[in-house]
């Protein structure tokens, strides 16, 4: 059984993460609580019945400069640097892949960044993916490369929202 996902919280217990990526575990293990505490990453967690967390994202402000930027996150006279929703950390215990926890938790990041854009602007998500295997992930949600910047990938937030009303942002 796994609970919703839900801000990390003292009660979540957190040793033993292995996503099979020592960095992301020890993001988690040893940085989430200050970072979510002090307001320089948020994180959510999918803790299982124990409270044990199995997987978890991290969501924090970030910009990115116009020129790098791709074809619909800027648009005719947006500004040199852009601001996004930096997905700085996501990741699944090895234990728990390959269960709809990685597109859960993604759906969850979404989510997140429509409801905070109503109020603060990002143009889009962005990240930076480890590897060629988190590339194939993020790309099957529709993120697309920066311009220059290798692996860094954007999606825009009226994407975002055009999936979850139906609406193609082209049409
Ligand atoms: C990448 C990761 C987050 C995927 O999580 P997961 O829970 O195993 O994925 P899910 O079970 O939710 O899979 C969702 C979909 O993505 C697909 N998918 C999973 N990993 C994929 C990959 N590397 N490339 C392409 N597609 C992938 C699945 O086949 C599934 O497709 P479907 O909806 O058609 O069945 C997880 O494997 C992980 O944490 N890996 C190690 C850490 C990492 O690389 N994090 C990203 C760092 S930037």
């Amino acid at each position: 059984m796994y609970r919703r996902p839900a801000p990390l919280a003292d009660r979540h217990i957190l040793d033993g993460f292995d996503s099979g990526r020592p960095s992301l575990d020890a993001f988690l293990v040893d940085m989430a609580r200050f970072n979510h505490q002090q307001g320089y990453a948020r994180t959510t967690v999918i803790a299982d019945g124990d409270l044990r967390v199995v997987a978890y994202h991290a969501l924090c402000a970030g910009v990115i400069s116009r020129d790098a930027a791709p074809r619909g996150v800027k648009a005719h006279g947006a500004p040199a640097d852009i601001p996004v929703a930096l997905l700085a950390r996501l990741a699944v215990d090895r234990r728990h892949q390959g269960k709809g926890l990685g597109a859960a938790l993604l759906q969850n990041v979404l989510l997140s960044v429509i409801a905070a854009s109503e109020r603060v602007a990002f143009r889009a998500v962005m990240v930076h993916a480890l590897d060629d295997a988190a590339i194939g992930f993020y790309s099957r949600y529709g993120f697309r490369p920066a311009r220059g910047l290798e692996r860094t990938l954007l999606l825009p937030v009226q994407d975002i929202v055009a999936s979850f009303s139906g609406v193609d942002p082209a049409g």
